[in-house]
């Protein structure tokens, strides 16, 4: 199960996000916003990332205008580890490296192809394990 959430700013590609899911057949649970009205991205950062807390979801997509600031929200949870990615390479290496569980991506910034071309990569790509991203995961936690 995939948690999705998004602001106003996200909410057109959070849409086109969830038609590509389904022609995937993955699924997922939106935890808002529900519609194209002005609203406050850190809401929606903590209902989708408590999913991935609580263990009902394996990972998060967030969608605002530019990502950023719902990466920046989602950051405060303890245990998210959320990537900002407008580029294939870093979708990827956020999961091999990062083992990243959250990512965000710009509403206003990327183009519906784009964007699914990322997601499926971000899903599909297994963290890498090893003893030095393992001892910078644990750095993070620690900070
Ligand atoms: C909303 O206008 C916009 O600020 C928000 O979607 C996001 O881009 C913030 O980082």
């Amino acid at each position: 199960m995939i948690a999705l959430g998004s602001d106003h700013g996200g909410f057109a590609l959070k849409q086109e996000i969830k038609t590509y899911l389904d022609k995937q057949g993955i699924p997922y649970r939106d935890f808002g916003t529900y519609s194209a009205d002005s609203c406050d991205y850190p809401d929606y950062a903590k209902a989708a990332c408590t999913g991935v807390l609580d263990g009902s979801c394996e990972k998060a997509l967030l969608f605002c205008g530019t990502g950023v600031g719902i990466c920046i929200a989602a950051n405060k949870l303890k245990g998210i580890r959320a990537a900002c990615c407008s580029d294939y390479y870093s979708a990827k290496y956020t999961r091999l490296h990062n083992d990243a569980n959250v990512l965000c991506l710009g509403g206003r910034v990327v183009g519906a192809g784009l964007a699914c071309e990322l997601v499926d990569v971000f899903l599909h790509t297994d963290f890498e394990g090893g003893e030095r991203h393992e001892r910078r995961l644990q750095k993070i936690e620690q900070l």
